[in-house]
């Protein structure tokens, strides 16, 4: 395990592994890495000579200084995982490695429409340019790979192919299924910073998902009844402060007149004070609805839903 923390030393690493014929794979990180993250690695293992993680809690994305200086860090064992998931690099920069003169503004910045305007680029304002500038200078840096991505952030996943497709960058976006604890919950750093109250509370996050899946099984096809349904699964929870509770297009994230093919449900609530926000796919069909990924209680296929 090499672990390495100038961009030019990253830069040219990955270099050197490419013109010896290898298969670069990137796993962009925040750190304090747990299973969630451990999925990502261990698939661009499986599929790339060599992988890289990055460690980094990028300052650009954040809009709460507080949430970011609580943000959990924790590199040796952000290293470690990495190391036994399948990586050989680990790329931690500092912050004024990658943004020289931090926190003074930066002149250029990556900004993207459409799919990172509603949902969280709604709710957090700039927190998709801070993504996308920093993905853009990783991808940059990392020069020509498969990058790996968790479709628990689903928004961001629709940012970064987005980007990818029309700055034409060389890299091959991969979507990884959420891992979730047994009850449902989706594997996340921020977890660690709830109480075991506020933890059995945010169980309300798939729960209410799996209820909007629920309904578009017994053929529900408005999209404002199944946010309805969603929503009231999230207003039920004590300690839970819901944002939002949506049934979208999957490639557009807006809500279509009638919801058939590829629709996505996303929440987000506040629970404590953590933000928190899940996702799952469902196709649906002409007389069938089918989960994808399937959440842990509803992994069998449906059959028999009408319109
Ligand atoms: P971070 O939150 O650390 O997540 C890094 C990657 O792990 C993302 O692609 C995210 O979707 C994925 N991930 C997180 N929890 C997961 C889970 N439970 N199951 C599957 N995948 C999961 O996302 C970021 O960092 C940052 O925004 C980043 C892309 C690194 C840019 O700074």
């Amino acid at each position: 395990m090499r672990v390495i923390t100038t961009t030019t030393a990253f830069s040219e690493a990955l270099e050197a592994q490419r013109a010896l014929g290898r298969r670069v794979g990137l796993v962009p990180t925040m750190g304090s890495l747990h299973a969630g993250h451990r999925g990502l690695v261990a698939r661009a293992a499986a599929e790339c000579d060599v992988v890289a993680v990055t460690v980094f809690v990028n300052p650009l994305q954040f809009d709460a200084a507080e949430d970011l200086a609580r943000y959990p860090r924790d590199l040796e064992g952000d290293v470690a995982l990495a190391e036994a998931a399948g990586a050989t690099v680990v790329f931690a920069p500092a912050v004024e490695e990658m943004y020289r003169g931090f926190p003074a503004p930066r002149a250029t910045t990556v900004h993207v429409g459409g799919v990172a305007e509603v949902l969280e680029g709604a709710a957090r304002p700039g927190h998709f340019d801070g993504v996308a500038t920093v993905v853009t200078k990783l991808f940059s840096l990392a020069g020509s790979s498969r990058a790996y991505f968790g479709e628990k952030d689903y928004q961001q996943l629709a940012v970064v192919r987005t980007l990818v497709a029309e700055l034409s960058l060389p890299v091959e976006v991969v979507a990884c299924p959420t891992v979730r604890e047994p009850d449902g919950l989706a594997l996340s750093s921020r977890n660690v910073r709830l109480s075991a109250a506020q933890r059995r509370a945010a169980t309300a996050l798939p729960r209410s998902l799996e209820a909007g899946r629920r309904a578009l099984e017994e053929g529900v096809r408005d999209p404002g009844r199944v946010s309805a349904v969603m929503a009231e699964v999230l207003d039920g929870a004590e300690g839970v402060v819901p944002d939002y509770a949506v049934a979208v297009d999957a490639a557009t994230l807006v809500p279509p007149r009638r919801l058939e093919g590829e629709i996505r449900l996303l929440v987000a609530a506040t629970v404590g004070a953590v933000r928190l926000i899940d996702n799952v796919g469902v196709v649906v069909g002409e007389a069938t609805t089918r989960s994808s990924p399937a959440l842990p209680a509803v992994s069998a296929p449906v059959r028999g839903a009408t319109p």
